[in-house]
């Protein structure tokens, strides 16, 4: 029996993968927005990513720039939540050093389904295309490792590391861990 959420996990991969043939750039307003979020070494990450993945993390940062909005009057005036929107849009940054395309990604899926997330993790250091897969999976460490580099806040580092481990583990203030997973799985 095909479980609810194994259902909701394949609806989010096939729109990601069906929007990431769309060739439809940003506005220009979301560029403007990104530059003026990110520190200059952020923005230099930011651009490494492909189109698809720019607009996924522009469409997961608005989304949780409302739902701040909606909860601005549970914030303190001085509480600083600029460090969460950079969170948003740099989450899925450590996919660039897998260097997949939209058809190795569909591979990275199966073959985590087949083998096994833990598995596919462990080819991180090999070479060829076993590699990518590893590293693809990857992601979240190696975005963590990128952002140490750019010098960003601890809390969008912990959060890149930890946006796709159990909620038990989390180290983000729950309700804005909450918002920004909600934002990423919309
Ligand atoms: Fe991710
Ligand atoms: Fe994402």
């Amino acid at each position: 029996m095909i479980r609810g959420d194994s259902i909701a996990e394949w609806g989010h991969l096939a729109r990601r993968f069906f929007g990431s043939w769309s060739a439809a750039s940003l506005a220009e307003a979301d560029c403007v927005w990104v530059a003026e979020v990110l520190s200059v070494q952020e923005f230099e990450l930011w651009q490494r990513q492909p189109l698809a993945d720019r607009r996924h993390a522009v469409q997961v940062a608005r989304q949780v720039e409302s739902e701040l909005a909606k909860r601005s009057a549970g914030f303190a005036d001085d509480d600083d939540v600029s460090w969460v929107l950079v969170a948003a849009l740099l989450h899925d940054i450590g996919k660039v050093e897998s260097g997949l395309g939209i058809w190795g990604r569909v591979a990275a899926t199966v073959v985590v389904k087949v083998c096994g997330p833990a598995t596919v993790r462990r080819w991180s250091e090999r070479d060829r295309f076993r590699g990518r897969l590893g590293r693809y999976l990857s992601h979240p460490e190696l975005g963590a490792e990128l952002l140490r580099r750019a010098q960003s806040d601890r809390r969008t580092i912990a959060w890149v590391k930890e946006h796709h481990q159990n909620q038990a583990t989390w180290v983000t203030p729950p309700e804005l861990a909450r918002i920004l997973h909600q934002s990423d799985n919309d």
